[in-house]
């Protein structure tokens, strides 16, 4: 496999990722980093790091034509599962690359526009992936991405059963999740790159799931936890999801699950 990542899901993750937290979260937050990026009917865009594919899926429908959006990812899983929603959901066209965003095979000045939701910060060389951002974005061109800006109530139940369970800093790597969520920092590496007009905005990315316990379920299935949670009687299971879920108590409303994420957006211009 060409390039190399830290997020990479086991058998069944994508299926898994997409029905659970595409729908809940990164399926809405996808809607505000394409409106974000302002994309206009003619325009090329090239989704980096598009996992499921839920960021491309979003923008073909603002533009003409779904053959005008680009999606890769170094998972090739990912971008079999990617090919596989967008078909299911009638959206046919997209193109589905894979490679390293650090080398990508396209052309210079070949897109209007770049999107990367939620994966800067688990590229192993994120200079040389934002380089090849602006490499092959057309001059003027734009750049919207997003990074969490620090744990969310989600990821802090989740450390706090799972290592009380597995021991002491099983969930410690997680933390690249949150490695980019200094604004500062962010700022300068996209600079750094050949990007101006960097501007940068901060709000709550919210996970909604009328089934808690199926969301956290799912959110689970698609961790790097998911095959010790497999192995376990199904009891012993059941009783992990449910302290998660009373971890987080204080974030439910009349529709649920209601978790907030800490998210940083970026917008910049070649
Ligand atoms: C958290 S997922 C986000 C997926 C998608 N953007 C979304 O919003 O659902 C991060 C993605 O970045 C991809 N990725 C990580 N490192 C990469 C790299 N060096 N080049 C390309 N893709 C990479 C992973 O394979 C994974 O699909």
């Amino acid at each position: 496999m060409p390039g190399s990542s830290e997020f990479q899901l086991r058998n069944g993750g994508p299926d898994v990722y997409e029905a659970c937290l595409v729908t809940a979260q990164m399926g809405p937050s996808a809607q505000e980093l394409v409106a974000a990026a302002k994309i206009d009917l003619d325009e090329r865009v090239l989704d980096v790091g598009c996992g499921t594919g839920v960021v491309a899926r979003t923008a073909a429908a603002n533009v003409r034509n779904a053959a005008q959006v680009t999606g890769v990812d170094v998972n090739a899983p990912m971008l079999i599962a990617a090919a596989d929603f967008a078909e299911r959901s009638g959206i046919g066209g997209i193109a589905w690359v894979e490679c390293d965003a650090a080398n990508m095979p396209f052309e210079d000045q070949s897109f209007d526009v770049v999107l990367c939701q939620q994966g800067l910060q688990f590229m192993p060389d994120q200079n040389g992936a934002l380089r090849e951002m602006a490499r092959v974005l057309k001059p003027n061109g734009r750049l919207a991405l997003s990074v969490w800006k620090e744990r969310s109530p989600l990821g802090a139940a989740l450390a706090k059963v799972f290592d009380r369970r597995f021991g002491e800093d099983t969930t410690a790597s997680w933390q690249t999740m949150y490695s980019l969520g200094d604004r500062e920092e962010l700022r300068s590496l996209v600079l750094a790159a050949g990007f101006r007009d960097v501007h940068i905005t901060f709000d709550y990315k919210f996970a909604r799931h009328s089934d808690p316990i199926a969301f956290v379920t799912g959110a689970v299935a698609g961790s790097p936890l998911a095959s010790a949670l497999a192995e376990m009687p199904e009891e012993e299971s059941s009783m992990l999801y449910t302290e998660i879920v009373k971890e987080l108590a204080d974030y439910h409303d009349d529709g649920g699950l209601a978790a907030p994420a800490p998210c940083h957006t970026l917008t910049a211009t070649l």
